[in-house]
């Protein structure tokens, strides 16, 4: 996938997380409120330190019982909240705490505590992927790297008969031979053709068996897995050993004969038993 479609899949979900993290810590904070206390409660902890809210039970029996308790409790009350007598309320203690300190209680400053940790993960996976991608949009490997003149690397192939390596597409570009296009037009797909319709194909140096480098074989002029044998002609084709396919490569454009690999996209090597160009081994092989 494009590096650049991999980023906008990326950025929408991580701001649906977010909008989901900050609705679930809006319900959350209405659920923790004191909307679950009784009238009296509320009016009892409004009131000063020491006060008594009136029963709601006015028989005399009620009202000298509540009075009586009262006076009882009250050397005791120290550091109690409220009590409860007689369908009425005493409430006890210190000064009222401020609204602030009130509205952190426990169960807030541990929901407060997970919401900053989903937060801080949250944050640092966006940075990660963000940071993930943005060399590969601004060049580099997973996007568009410049390979040079056409020209220059064609000729530098040819006299040299190594491929022509470009370390930040970790790609080798190979020429492909003019006359193998009418094959070339029944195996390979519409992103690679351009490019080998301009003369060149840029594959990966990854071994589609299990992932070594494949080096250049230059007596037999085939790439060669040192790892467990595998080779592929001059284009990328499967010649032998345990890989399962050609080797992968990458879409070519030639502008104004100026070579571009992009590597944000990989297409999958060509099927066993591909070979479109023909080319055996050319010497001794290497592996
Ligand atoms: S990794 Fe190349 S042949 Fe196994």
């Amino acid at each position: 996938m494009e590096a650049k479609t991999v980023l906008l899949i990326a950025v929408p979900v991580l701001l649906v997380l977010a909008a989901l993290l900050a609705v679930a810590t809006t319900v959350s904070r209405q659920r923790s409120g004191t909307g679950s206390l009784t009238k009296e409660a509320r009016k009892a902890d409004r009131s000063e330190p020491g006060t008594a809210v009136a029963t709601t039970d006015q028989s005399e029996e009620a009202r000298a019982r509540f009075a009586e308790t009262r006076q009882s409790l009250e050397p005791a009350g120290a550091g109690r909240s409220v009590v409860s007598v007689g369908g009425g309320l005493i409430r006890f203690g210190e000064a009222p705490a401020d609204p602030e300190t009130l509205g952190v209680s426990r169960r807030k400053f541990f929901n407060r505590s997970i919401v900053a940790a989903q937060s801080l993960v949250l944050g640092s996976f966006g940075l990660a992927v963000i940071g993930f991608l943005w060399p590969s949009l601004s060049g580099g490997f997973g996007g568009k790297v410049k390979a040079g003149d056409i020209k220059d690397i064609l000729t530098a192939i040819n006299e040299k008969k190594l491929p022509f390596y470009v370390p930040e597409a970790r790609a080798y570009i190979n020429p492909y031979p003019e006359s193998a296009l009418p094959k070339a037009k029944k195996t390979y797909g519409e992103s690679i053709l351009p490019g080998m319709e301009a003369g060149v194909v840029a594959l990966f140096q990854k071994c589609v068996h299990l992932g070594c480098r494949v080096p250049w074989c230059q007596t037999s002029q085939w790439f060669e897995c040192p790892c467990h044998g595998s080779k592929y002609n001059r284009v990328g084709e499967k010649k032998g050993g345990p890989a399962p396919r050609g080797l992968d490569r990458f879409p070519v454009e030639v502008d104004a004969g100026q070579v571009t690999i992009n590597t944000g996209i990989i297409v999958q090597g060509p099927p066993i038993g591909t070979n479109t160009t023909g080319q055996e081994a050319e010497g001794p092989n290497c592996v």
